[in-house]
C-alpha cells in the first residue's frame, strides 16, 4: 500500500470540463487507477475530509468550495506514488506551480486549485479509505 496515493479532481476542474484531460495526464505519468468514483460531497463530509484544517482561516471557504459540485475521487498506484503525484500536480498555489503540472494547466487560484494529492503514505491510506471500501480498492 505504500505505493499508493489518493486524489480528488475538485469541483472547479469538474465543472470546467477538465476531468478527462486530467485523468489522461495521470495515466500518461504512469499511475494506475485502482479505485475511482464521481460523487458530490455534502458540507458535512467535506468538513470531515478536511478536518485537519479545521482551525485554519480558510476552512469555511474550503468546505463551501469542496461541496459546491461533483468531484472525482481515485486511488492511484505507482512506485513512489505520493511524492511523484505531488510533482505531477504542482504547488498548492497555481501561481507557484511549474509548467506542465496539472495545477499550472487547470487551477485558477490557491483556494480553487483543481486537484488534491495526499501528502504522506499514512494520509493516502486514510483518505482512500474515506471514499472506498476495501471491496472497491483493486
Ligand atoms: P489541498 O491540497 O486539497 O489541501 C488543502 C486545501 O486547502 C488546499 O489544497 C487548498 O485548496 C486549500 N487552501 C490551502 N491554503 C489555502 C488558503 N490560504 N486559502 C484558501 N484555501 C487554501
Amino acid at each position: 500500500m505504500t505505493n499508493r496515493t489518493f486524489t480528488m479532481i475538485k469541483p472547479d476542474a469538474t465543472s470546467n470540463g477538465h476531468t478527462g484531460a486530467i485523468l489522461a495526464m495521470i495515466n500518461a505519468a504512469g499511475f494506475r487507477i485502482v479505485a475511482m468514483k464521481m460523487t458530490h460531497l455534502s458540507r458535512e463530509k467535506a468538513g470531515d475530509f478536511y478536518a485537519v484544517h479545521r482551525e485554519r482561516p480558510f476552512y469555511g471557504e474550503l468546505v463551501e468550495f469542496m461541496s459546491r459540485g461533483p468531484i472525482t475521487a481515485a486511488i492511484l498506484e505507482k512506485e513512489n506514488a505520493v511524492e511523484d503525484f505531488r510533482k505531477l500536480i504542482g504547488a498548492t498555489n497555481p501561481a507557484n506551480a511549474e509548467e506542465g503540472t496539472i495545477r499550472k494547466k487547470f487551477a485558477t487560484s490557491l483556494g480553487e486549485n483543481a486537484i488534491h494529492g495526499s501528502d504522506s503514505n499514512e494520509n493516502a491510506a486514510i483518505e482512500g479509505d474515506f471514499f472506498f471500501s476495501k471491496l472497491e480498492q483493486f
